[in-house]
Formats: C-alpha cells, sequence, structure tokens
C-alpha cells in the first residue's frame, strides 16, 4: 500500500513568498503563560511546541508574544522585544525548523486585557492586578473598561506612535529569532482589535468614528511590520470577520480592511471572530468550522490566501475545506492541545512523516 493513500488534500505544501509551509494543518497560537518575568521562553515551551513538531504541524504558530513589557496580558506571557529574548526564542525555531515545520509566533499588544492574573489563580481573585500589586496601568482605545478588568487609560499620540514601534521592533527581534512568518494579533479584544471595533473605541480624533479611522492603527502596525520583516519572510494578521453584536465590526466592514491590509502586502488572514466585549453574544458560536464561511468571503473579496480556526476537530473535515477551495490552511487550536500528533494520525503508514525513531511503532 502506497503512503500517497493516506495523504489528502490538505498535505500538500503552500508558498507565501519564499516560505514553504509542507501542509495545510497548523498550530493556532495558544498563550501557555509559562514565560518567566524576562518573557523568555522555558523549558515547557521547548516541550510543548517541540512536541507539536514531532507530531507533524506543518505551521506551528507560537502564542501571543507582548511587544514590549507594556503590553503583557499577564506576567508569565512570552516576549519578543529584546535581544536576550530572541536568543532564548531559538531554542525553539532550531527544534521546529529540524523537524521540517514552520516557526511563527503572533505579536500582541494586550490594550484593556493588560495586567491580568493568570487564568488559573482562583475564582474571586481572577481578573486585573492592580498598580498597588505590582500590575500597571493599561492603555485603550478608549478609557472603556472590559467587563470588571480595571479601566484602561485612553491612548494618546505618544502611546499610539510607540505600539507602532514596538510591533515594528517585535516584527525584527522575531526574524533575529529565526521565525519565518509573523502574525499581527488583530482581534479577540486585544488592543488592535479595540481600536478597531465601536463598542471599544468611542475616540472622536483621527483614530475614532469611521471604519477608515477606526482601522488607521492597526494599518500603521501592518505597514511597520511589513517594512521591518524581511520581504522574504510572510506576515500573517489575525482578524475579526464579526463583533457578534450591534454596533459591532461586521463582515462588511472585515473585507474593507482586508482589502487594506491586501495592499499592504499581508499574506494571510487568519479568520476568527469575537471576544472584544465580555458577553456570551459576542463569543463564537459553538459549531464545527465556525469562521469558514467568513474565510471563503475574505478569500474572494481580497484575493489574500486564508487560514480558518475553530472547532476543527478532524482531519478528513480539514482536508474536505482545503479541497473545496474555501480556505489555504487550517489552524487547530484546542485539539492539538489535547493530541499533540493530531496532523500524524491519518498516516499511520506513511512512514517519512513519522521521526524515524517512532518507527517501529507504526
Ligand atoms: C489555552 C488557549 C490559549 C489561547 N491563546 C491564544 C493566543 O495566544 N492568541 C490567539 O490569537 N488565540 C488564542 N487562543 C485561541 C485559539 O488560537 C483558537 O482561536 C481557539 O481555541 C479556537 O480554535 P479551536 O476550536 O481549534 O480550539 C487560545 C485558546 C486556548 C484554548
Amino acid at each position: 500500500m502506497s503512503s500517497q493513500e493516506f495523504i489528502g488534500p490538505e498535505m500538500s505544501p503552500l508558498r507565501l513568498r519564499d516560505v514553504t509551509v509542507p501542509h495545510r494543518v497548523w498550530m493556532s497560537p495558544m498563550a501557555q503563560y509559562a514565560a518567566g518575568s524576562d518573557g523568555k521562553p522555558t523549558d515547557w515551551h521547548l516541550v510543548h511546541y517541540g512536541s507539536r513538531a514531532v507530531g507533524g504541524a506543518g505551521l506551528i504558530m507560537v502564542e501571543a508574544n507582548a511587544v514590549g513589557a507594556l503590553h503583557r496580558t499577564t506576567s508569565a506571557d512570552l516576549g519578543i522585544w529584546n535581544e536576550e529574548q530572541a536568543t532564548a526564542h531559538r531554542r525553539l525555531t532550531s527544534f521546529i525548523r529540524e523537524r521540517g515545520s514552520i516557526p511563527g509566533v503572533q505579536l500582541q499588544a494586550a490594550g484593556r486585557k493588560g495586567s491580568h492574573q493568570l487564568p488559573w489563580v482562583g475564582e474571586g481573585q481572577n481578573g486585573s492586578v492592580g498598580v498597588a500589586e505590582g500590575g500597571r496601568q493599561t492603555i485603550g482605545a478608549s478609557a472603556v473598561p472590559f467587563g470588571d478588568l480595571n479601566a484602561p487609560r485612553a491612548a494618546d499620540h505618544a502611546d499610539i506612535d510607540e505600539v507602532v514601534d514596538a510591533f515594528a521592533r517585535a516584527a525584527r527581534t522575531a526574524h533575529l529569532a529565526g521565525y519565518q512568518v509573523v502574525e499581527i494579533q488583530a482581534s479577540h479584544g486585544y488592543l488592535l482589535h479595540e481600536f478597531l471595533s465601536p463598542p471599544a473605541n468611542h475616540r472622536t480624533d483621527e483614530y475614532g468614528g469611521s471604519p477608515q479611522n477606526r482601522m488607521r492603527l492597526a494599518l500603521r502596525v501592518a505597514r511597520a511590520v511589513r517594512e521591518a520583516f524581511p520581504a522574504e519572510k510572510a506576515v500573517f494578521v489575525r482578524i475579526t470577520a464579526t463583533d457578534w453584536i450591534e454596533g459591532g465590526i461586521s463582515l462588511d466592514e472585515a473585507m474593507m480592511f482586508g482589502k487594506e491590509l491586501a495592499a499592504v502586502g499581508i499574506d494571510l488572514l487568519d479568520v476568527t471572530s469575537g471576544l472584544v466585549v465580555r458577553d456570551t453574544h459576542a463569543r463564537p458560536p459553538t459549531q464545527q468550522g465556525v469562521h469558514v464561511e467568513f474565510a471563503a468571503m475574505l478569500k474572494n473579496a481580497t484575493g489574500l490566501a486564508v487560514a480558518s480556526v475553530g472547532q476543527i476537530d478532524d482531519l478528513s473535515l480539514a482536508g474536505e475545506l482545503v479541497a473545496s477551495g474555501r480556505v489555504d490552511a487550517v489552524m487547530i487550536g484546542r485539539p492539538l492541545l489535547r493530541d499533540p500528533y493530531f496532523a500524524l494520525r491519518k498516516r499511520p503508514k506513511d512512514q517519512a512523516a513519522w521521526p524515524r525513531q517512532y518507527r517501529r511503532a507504526l
């Protein structure tokens, strides 16, 4: 029996600039809250990402990395703003590359969701870490809190310029660290999404009001990152297709944003939704492949490659989605937490895909 019989359309390579991703089943960024206060990756990150590389994920998008000390969500976030961090990240990127996967990293500014407790800190104590407890004053598009978190300070023009510079520095640091892809986090209610979305952005200056104004910061960041990251490497944006709420971002507006990103030279839209306000209606519905149709519409409207994330828990479904042309790749989140070998499961006889150390088990 030929190994080819086990290889579906999701296993074909995808080239973006000079980066050839070996196949279309990718690891979605998932924060581990396992870094030290210096923001450097630890043994946990090497084993965690290393296992998914051994498990054959085509591209590994390392979790949200803060673009500066002021931009961390928690005190245990990874960071990507200095050379020491870049050196520490090299252990991850070289292992991932050795296994034939592509190392990518997500760049994030936390905005009003910053200065937060680790998620597993007990109920009643979870939430913001105030300045008196060693936390910091966060910035947001406006001084409007997310749920019961501490209110941010509305970013002034100096803060906005600093954010743009911090993303550009993070892109340069990511290059030094050996990443072949960077992803700008413009979703899930973090700073760039806060500027994009009316429920979080009440500004009356050139960064608020019209869609063009609300997109201004994210587009400045996209341009700065594209310029700072080598031309042969790829830049993705994690984009919100809809906020799911009245007065929030709609698909039409997401398409406008996507077209502007295409003009900046972004290579791929990683399509997700929701989470800009703390409201159960603002969460993506529980539904298999929940963002696939949005991704397909964004692909049509922008001409960019797209990935869909969310509730794709079956490799056969991944194959169907890629074969249908609606998406170019799938981002897998929680299924890869449950099973690091998710991408290899359908290929028990594909000797070449499995590490040679494990082949006697096949
Ligand atoms: C533990 C955990 C951490 C996450 N951290 C991030 C993150 O750092 N950046 C991000 O964009 N999304 C993050 N997400 C969202 C996932 O990337 C993904 O979009 C979501 O889990 C839906 O995909 P799934 O149904 O395949 O899990 C996280 C999700 C989980 C479960």
